[in-house]
């Protein structure tokens, strides 16, 4: 071998000692030959989703948040307890965990369509960009030929980020999954869909020495979260159009408004505070850097040894 090549795989070998997670080489084109049809077939299920139920696009991009995080992106959440193993899915913030079941028509229909051929993982991952799409934000190529897992532990969604997190924490957090701080306030957008319950930001509410949120708001969220909250569903929509996928969520930041201490909190540290107000002056660079960013999430611990999932709320 000369010097040139030995080098080369020296270097090869350390880059594969130092990237977090074994990632298993993902395609674009990977169902070009297999099932040409897979992501119209997850399309069309999704879209009609979306029109029965309005909350499907925001349930199912931060499913696949929650799926990428524990484990990689494996399709773990997916899978139902069974006797002896309490699941994901029935872990604490499973509040916040719905409508599995959109996931479940798709891939009975592309069981039909191209039997044992598309992972469930790879099924959320072009899920989690149709909402994004369908909800007017952007829209990008998903790289495909993940394996799903055929573990799933409740105890294990503690490793989730919390909520009540400060900036070094979550930084840290997606540094463990090799995401760097960047890729933290842009997937952060996520919340410009959705919905949260009270118990995700009411003690906030209660403490007085916070300066970070905006008084007027403060007091809306209070009126919607009382002390002795007896309505389990209450709470608030993560930004003020929570059915459009743009950039609110980060205009609402820069003015205290933002509902989890997790993301005012982006805007108290300078490592995060300038990509915030980059964010709220300039749509068009939000969305093409969550477009990436997605990608770089899809690829959290892809795994190469597992199977393609027959129904995914079980392992084959
Ligand atoms: C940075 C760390 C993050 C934290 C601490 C966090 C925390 C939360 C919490 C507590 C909720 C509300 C749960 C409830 O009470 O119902 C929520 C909702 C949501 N999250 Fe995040 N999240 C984070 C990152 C992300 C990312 C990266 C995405 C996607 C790219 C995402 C997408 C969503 C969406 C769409 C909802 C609304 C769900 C619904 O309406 O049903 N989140 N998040
Ligand atoms: C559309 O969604 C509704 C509600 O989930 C469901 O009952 C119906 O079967 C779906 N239709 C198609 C064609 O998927
Ligand atoms: C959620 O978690 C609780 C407590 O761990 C559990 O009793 C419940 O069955 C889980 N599932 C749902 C859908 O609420
Ligand atoms: C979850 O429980 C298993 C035993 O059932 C244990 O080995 C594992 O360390 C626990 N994980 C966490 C994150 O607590
Ligand atoms: C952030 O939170 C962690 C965990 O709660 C804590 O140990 C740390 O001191 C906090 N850091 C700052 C700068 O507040
Ligand atoms: C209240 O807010 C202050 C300032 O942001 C923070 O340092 C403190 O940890 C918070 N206390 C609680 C109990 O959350």
């Amino acid at each position: 071998m000369s010097k040139i090549t030995i080098s080369a795989v020296v270097a090869f070998l350390l880059i594969l000692a130092v990237v977090p997670f074994s990632r298993a080489a993902l395609n674009a084109h990977y169902y070009d030959q297999t099932c040409p049809q897979a992501e119209s077939i997850i399309f069309q299920t999704i879209r009609n989703a979306s029109i029965y139920d309005p909350k499907v696009p925001a349930r199912l991009l931060r499913m696949f948040f929650h799926d990428c995080f524990i484990r990689g992106c494996d399709a773990s959440l997916l899978l139902d307890s069974t006797p002896g193993n309490k699941a994901e899915k029935d872990g604490p913030p499973n509040v916040s965990v719905r409508s599995f079941y959109v996931i479940d028509d798709a891939k009975t229909k592309l069981e039909k369509a191209c039997p044992r051929t598309v992972s469930c993982s790879d099924v959320l991952a072009i899920a989690a960009r149709d909402v994004v799409a369908m909800s007017r934000g952007p829209w990008w190529h998903v790289l495909k030929g993940r394996k799903d897992g055929r573990v799933s532990k409740a105890n294990e969604t503690i490793n989730l980020p919390s909520p009540f997190s400060n900036t070094t924490t979550l930084i840290q957090s997606f540094a463990k999954r090799g995401l760097n701080v960047k890729d933290l306030v842009t997937l952060s957008g996520g919340h410009t869909l959705g919905f949260s319950h009270c118990s995700s930001f009411s003690a906030r509410l209660q403490n007085s020495t916070d300066t970070s949120i905006n008084s007027e708001f403060a007091m809306s969220l209070r009126k919607k979260c009382p002390l002795h909250n007896k309505d389990r569903n209450a709470g608030e929509f993560l930004d003020s159009t929570s059915a459009k996928f743009d950039n609110d969520y980060y205009k609402r930041i820069t003015m205290g408004k933002g509902v989890f201490g997790s993301d005012q909190a982006l805007y108290g540290d300078d490592r995060t505070k300038s990509i915030v107000d980059s964010y709220a002056k300039d749509e068009k660079r939000f969305f093409t850097e969550f477009a990436a960013s997605m990608v770089k999430l899809g690829n959290v611990g892809v795994i190469e040894d597992g199977e393609i999932r027959v129904k995914c709320s079980i392992v084959n």
